[in-house]
């Protein structure tokens, strides 16, 4: 991937330009009616901007909202309340009939792929084209292009229970990129495979965005589909995002509990409580967690307190390298008089982020 970095092919579109907005959205369901009546509050007051061209994330364990979310974006689900715009073009309050323009502009997939077992390969790929209208002629054309692109070329004959599940998803996304929508929604897309076909699939994500300069949304619980291609990501809970901006950021800094416990599943970089019962354990000295990446310098205070009599040891932490940034944490245990320990904290408080680890 990095033959296209950093300059990335430029999507069509001014970069930065806002495709998906949010503004105080909220979607209620109401089930039930008499005393059983019951509101689910599934999507709670969100605000936020997709921008053209970007891979937006959306993470938040089951039950957020995460679904419903994307499932506005489409018109899959009305909105409750507040205003969503895609291209600019409201999409709250309007009918179905009035909603098909703007359908035919975004693309979705799906955990389970939702293919038509009763199709080929190429039938399912075909079938959004039909629909459209396309003469059998550029449906053909149109088919081959696009089974070169997702690398299923030679699988045009077969049918979907012929394949694995990582190629059933190559097919979901031929067929979502078929009619050449400017937004793929991707609702837990990976969800159903391995490891390893996850990272296939993700990098097919990847050249969908780049050099077909498609924007995508893709929700997911795992961190580490976030880490490896969302350019920004929000963090859902309860129904409201409670945290959003560039992925790096996030793991750079989540401020939410929720968010944090995100970066730790996938960065093992901070002790969590075990971790630091053992290292009080095994050290005596004064522990600290600082913050480490790129233009944060410790070595200045730490080799200060060197000459004050303070040694240090790198007692837990890790070093990542996200998006062409560098951070991590390291758990430092300080040693020597408690005058000039005190010293090197304060100067390390200058450079980063200091946590104290309780005695
Ligand atoms: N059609 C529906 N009717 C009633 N409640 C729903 C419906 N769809 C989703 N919900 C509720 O909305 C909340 C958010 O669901 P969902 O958007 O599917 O979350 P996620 O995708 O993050 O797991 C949940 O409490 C769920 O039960
Ligand atoms: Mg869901």
């Amino acid at each position: 991937m990095s033959a296209a970095e950093p300059g990335r092919p430029g999507p069509p579109g001014r970069p930065g330009e806002v495709l998906v907005s949010f503004r105080e959205v909220s979607k209620v369901f109401r089930t039930g009616s008499g005393r059983a009546a019951r509101e689910v509050r599934a999507v709670d007051d969100v605000t936020l901007d997709v921008h053209r061209g970007e891979i937006f994330g959306v993470i938040g364990y089951s039950g957020a909202g995460k679904s419903t979310l994307v499932r506005l974006i489409n018109g899959l689900e009305p909105v409750t309340s507040g205003s969503l715009t895609v291209a600019g073009v409201e999409v709250a309050g309007r009918t179905e009939t009035e909603l098909a323009p703007v359908r035919r502009d975004i693309g979705m997939i799906f955990q389970q792929f939702n293919l038509f077992t009763s199709r080929t390969v190429a039938g399912n790929v075909e079938y959004p084209l039909k629909r459209a209208g396309w003469d059998k002629e550029r449906r053909r054309e149109r088919v081959a292009e696009l089974l070169e692109f997702v690398g299923l070329a030679s699988r045009a004959g077969n049918y979907p229970e012929q394949l694995s599940g990582g190629q059933k998803q190559r097919v979901g996304i031929a067929r979502a990129l078929a009619t050449s929508p400017e937004l793929l929604l991707a609702d837990e897309s990976t969800s159903a495979l391995d490891p390893e076909t996850t990272q296939e699939v993700l990098q097919l994500l990847q050249r969908v965005n780049r050099e077909l300069g498609i924007t995508i949304v893709i929700i997911t619980h795992e961190m580490d589909v976030v880490r490896t291609i969302a350019d920004r990501v929000a963090v859902m809970q309860d129904g409201r995002v409670v945290e959003h901006g560039p992925t790096v950021d996030i793991f750079a800094r989540p401020r939410t509990e929720t968010a944090r416990r995100f970066v730790s599943s996938v960065m093992h970089t901070v002790p969590d409580e075990r971790d630091l019962e053992r290292l009080r354990r095994a050290h005596r000295g004064r522990l600290v967690i600082v913050d480490v990446g790129d233009g944060i310098d410790i070595g200045g205070p730490l080799s200060d307190g060197a000459a004050h009599g303070v040694r240090f040891t790198i007692a837990y932490g890790g070093i990542s390298v996200l998006q062409e940034q560098s951070f991590g944490s390291l758990t430092l245990e300080l040693t020597g008089p408690d005058p000039a320990v005190q010293d090197v904290v304060e100067q390390l408080a200058r450079v980063t982020e200091v946590r104290e680890v309780a005695a």
